[in-house]
């Protein structure tokens, strides 16, 4: 288990977790594994930023011992108390009990819920420094990136930015460096990653940006807490962070629907048809043959919604409410949205699918369609239209 050294007496001391493939329970498919990053400074003191998930703690002391006995380190910085960043921590503090501990307020908070006993718990805010001798560890409180006790730690001396969560992606590799992974896989982990983490707290991501900017601190390096260390272009990420959080959008839409009998699909096809007609790109789904959390990423950078359901006891089918639901967390801005689907007899689905659009804040200036039973010629052509029309609204909007 080796670790990884960054710069002069700073290294990545983590974990790669190859063989996970759901996260946050099951809102997150990470297809391509993650890693738990962790990192050591040696300087007169010997600090460790943030630990691994506990299933990993082995991993990570091995990384350690590879450099120093572990009861040197002296300070432990917990950015963040969400379990794959914390769960090694109460191992660690076996190891090297007098280890003090720094974080924010909110952090304390969590880690005596999550861990409890005693421990030499220090409060920082931002602005805060901790000297390590040669190098001081500055704090920047960063609530909601995205827990409330989420916090980022910058070295002046290196240039270099730990921000845990933040401009992460979930990628295991054998590179730990953006210069060592395909760049189109590398952004499209990150895009990822934004969309289903990040994307609620986008009007906090935009501040916290323009705060640092404010700040004026050099940032060479980006050594978030999962996937790669920004080294070779750290403004890739950081502009990304920017499009995404200001909700930059293409003009593209994202169709999406559960079907019962076919009604509804052929109903989401004619419509998709109007759109692609219209020179509107369209990415197509079936609910039930997708990954939610592969359309959420897509939904990220399209202008447009278009979600169907056929009606089932007066309401949407029961895989598209759960991904309902979790679209509604994510308060796109600056969207466009259309609700389709077909009914027996009362329907039901149409005006679910159209509350869950005004919850999120989606307009729908198009209204919606609704079909009974199967559609036919002139009802297709109806949803064909309404495709088209929805194009229109998107070009113009
Ligand atoms: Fe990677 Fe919020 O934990």
């Amino acid at each position: 288990m080796r670790p990884i050294k960054i710069c002069d007496n700073l290294y990545w001391v983590g974990a790669i977790d190859w063989n996970v493939r759901n996260f946050h329970g099951h809102t997150y498919t990470v297809n391509n594994g993650t890693t738990y990053n962790a990192y050591l400074i040696i300087d007169e003191k010997v600090a460790l930023v943030d630990t691994v998930l506990g299933a990993f703690k082995g991993e990570m002391i091995e990384r350690i011992r590879e450099i120093v006995p572990i009861d040197r380190i002296d300070y432990i910085i917990a950015n963040h108390v969400e379990p794959d960043h914390s769960g090694a921590l109460p191992s660690v503090l076996g190891l090297c009990p007098d280890a003090k501990v720094y974080g924010s307020a909110k952090c304390k908070d969590g880690l005596e819920k999550h861990y409890p006993g005693k421990r030499d718990f220090n409060i920082v805010k931002s602005g805060d420094k901790l000297s390590l001798g040669k190098r001081d560890l500055s704090f920047i409180e960063a609530p909601m990136l995205h827990w409330p006790d989420s916090m980022f730690t910058y070295i002046e001396k290196d240039a270099l930015l730990l921000p845990n969560d933040a401009f992460g992606q979930h990628l295991a590799s054998s590179g730990r460096f953006d210069d060592e992974i395909d760049n189109y896989l590398l952004m499209q982990e990150a895009r990822k990653y934004y969309a289903n983490i990040l994307w609620p707290f986008s009007g906090l991501v935009v501040k916290k940006i323009e705060q640092i900017v404010k700040m004026g601190i050099p940032i060479k390096m980006i050594a978030p807490s999962h996937g790669v260390i920004w080294r070779n272009n750290p403004k890739q990420i950081i502009d990304a962070y920017s499009k995404w959080g200001n909700n930059t959008a293409s003009y593209r839409v994202v169709v999406a629907y559960e079907t019962m009998w076919g009604s509804t699909e052929k109903m989401a096809k004619a419509i998709s048809q109007g759109i692609m007609d219209s020179g509107v790109t369209v990415k197509f789904y079936d609910i039930n043959k997708s990954d939610k959390s592969e359309i959420i990423t897509d939904m990220l950078e399209s202008k447009g919604y278009m979600l169907g359901s056929s009606t089932h006891d007066n309401s949407v089918l029961p895989n598209i409410a759960g991904f309902l639901e979790f679209f509604k967390g994510m308060k796109p801005k600056n969207r466009i949205g259309g609700a389709f689907g077909s009914y027996g007899w009362a329907g039901g689905s149409v005006p679910f699918i159209e509350k869950v659009m005004g919850e999120a804040g989606v307009k729908m200036p198009l209204g919606s369609v609704a079909i009974k039973y199967v559609p036919n010629i002139e009802e297709i052509n109806q949803c064909y239209e309404y495709g088209v029309n929805f194009a229109k609204a998107i070009k113009e909007g």
